[in-house]
């Protein structure tokens, strides 16, 4: 397949979403053409290609039932993209859900998920979203720290059913593109150290509670992990640390999660990680572990939320103007930004584009690609080589599927694009364009006589 402006074809068709194509020229996408939908639902759109999430969720699935030799469950992180379509659509394809908050778990619900397949993650839940988790029958609560666990004790501690929790532990390795996005040393905020005693005192305290039962351990140390030895290293200590933990208290871990974070490719010279060779990783790393410490094979638990869903993403921008820099690159003013997209401005992500009307052509000038919102550093994209744009034209960033649009703000007063589901020619509409209406929603007018002003 011939794709968008880039010299290595075979990478760059990893940037794409599977069922992209060129038909006269133009960039399509699961047979729907992406011109056409700019013009009927305006820019900035976000766009999702189906095929793409499906192969995904079916590569993780494959792969985990092909060499772990327990029960696998494959949970979809949806801090990466949650609405109510994206959770049905994860629940159809045979995935739970992780989520991190009351909305979050709201969402779940709304859209049909069952409840037990959806599990509680964060450091900062306020008991309120706790005790709503546990009203709502939630599968697990991920303990991040002890804090919490004494809360969770508290509010369970008169029910019938007792809650099933696991352990987040702080494995203290810790891999992921940026700083912010690595989470496994001892001293992130996230997780229960080894060193210090806390994990160890979690488990005790936790299996002293008559409301909780704990049924396994926990650890998610990036995202954006390349490193398939720290991967193996955080389930080894896991092990370790659940074999001193039966030696202690005859407990038994019955289930395991080493969390998420697989890369994927944003440019073209990267290479996104390998599901398959993470599967056997995993199930190798268990394996060997639970042969060392003497430990019976776990249920696994994995949550991938950026390898699952950021390929099948597509972001439309128009341009609405240029800029000339003597002496640097040139800009590209363009309708969207770090308000629908913040990544480059958080952690200096970097991504490329491709002119919708002419992918193929030859690029001819480097620009920066600037956002509209009133911030020096929202630029796009620092540097992208393109065929000559002119404002209307159509610019399509790839990879724009995770922790865009959920991360998405409404700065400077701009409503938030819509997202689309493309399936084979169909559009699914899953969220609607934010109108001006919805910005004022909340708002009340000033109830104060002019007379006190
Ligand atoms: N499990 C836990 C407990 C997590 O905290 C995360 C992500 C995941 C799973 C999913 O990780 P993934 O497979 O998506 O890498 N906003 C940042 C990424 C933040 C990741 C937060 N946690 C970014 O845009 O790069």
């Amino acid at each position: 397949m011939n794709l968008p402006g880039e010299r290595n074809l075979m990478t760059a068709t990893q940037l794409w979403p599977i069922s992209t194509s060129i038909q006269d020229g133009r960039l399509q996408i699961a047979d729907c053409d992406l011109a056409a939908l700019a013009a009927q639902y305006g820019t900035p759109l976000y766009v999702l290609d189906a095929d793409t999430i499906r192969t995904m969720a079916a590569r993780y699935t494959a792969a985990l039932h092909h060499t772990y030799a327990g029960i696998v469950h494959i949970h979809y992180a949806s801090k990466a993209l949650l609405n109510i379509g994206i959770a049905q659509l994860m629940h159809r394809l045979g995935l739970g859900l992780d989520v991190v908050s009351g909305g979050e778990l709201a969402i779940a619900q709304r859209a049909g998920v069952p409840l037990a397949q959806v599990h509680l993650h964060g450091n900062g839940t306020p008991p309120a979203e706790l005790a709503q988790a546990i009203e709502l029958g939630v599968g697990r609560i991920i303990v991040d720290n002890l804090d919490q666990l004494a809360t969770l004790a508290w509010l369970t501690a008169r029910r019938v059913s007792r809650q099933a929790i696991m352990l987040r532990i702080a494995p203290d390795i810790a891999d992921g593109a940026h700083a912010h996005i690595r989470t496994g040393a001892a001293a992130a905020k996230f997780g229960l150290p080894l060193d210090d005693g806390s994990a160890a005192e979690a488990v005790r305290q936790a299996l002293a509670a008559p409301g909780l039962e704990l049924v396994g351990l926990h650890a998610h140390i990036g995202s954006q992990l390349r490193s398939y030895e720290a991967i193996q290293e955080t389930i080894n200590r896991l092990l370790r640390f659940a074999a001193e933990q039966r030696a202690a208290h005859g407990w038994t871990l019955s289930e395991l999660s080493p969390g998420g974070g697989l890369a994927v490719a944003y440019m073209p010279n990267e290479q996104a990680g390998d599901i398959d060779t993470y599967a056997v990783t995993v199930t190798n790393a268990v394996r060997a572990g639970c042969e060392r410490y003497g430990l019976p094979q776990p249920r696994l638990v994995i949550e991938p939320g950026r390898s699952m869903i950021a390929r099948a993403g597509v972001a439309l921008y128009t341009v609405t103007g240029r800029k000339a820099v003597p002496g640097g690159l040139d800009y590209l003013h363009i309708d969207g930004g770090m308000g629908d997209n913040s990544r480059p401005a958080m952690y200096n992500a970097q991504y490329t584009a491709a002119l919708v009307a002419r992918p193929l052509d030859p690029p001819t000038t480097t620009v920066q690609i600037a956002g509209r919102y009133c911030e020096s550093g929202d630029i796009l994209i620092r540097d992208v080589a393109l065929p000559g744009a002119a404002p209307g034209d159509l610019l399509a960033v790839p990879v724009a599927g995770a922790y865009t649009l959920s991360m998405s703000s409404t700065y400077n007063g701009v409503p938030r694009p819509p997202l689309l589901l493309l399936d084979s020619g169909h559009v699914h509409v899953l969220q609607r364009r934010e109108t001006v209406d919805d910005l004022v929603l909340r708002d009340l007018p000033l109830n104060m006589g002019a007379a006190s002003s």
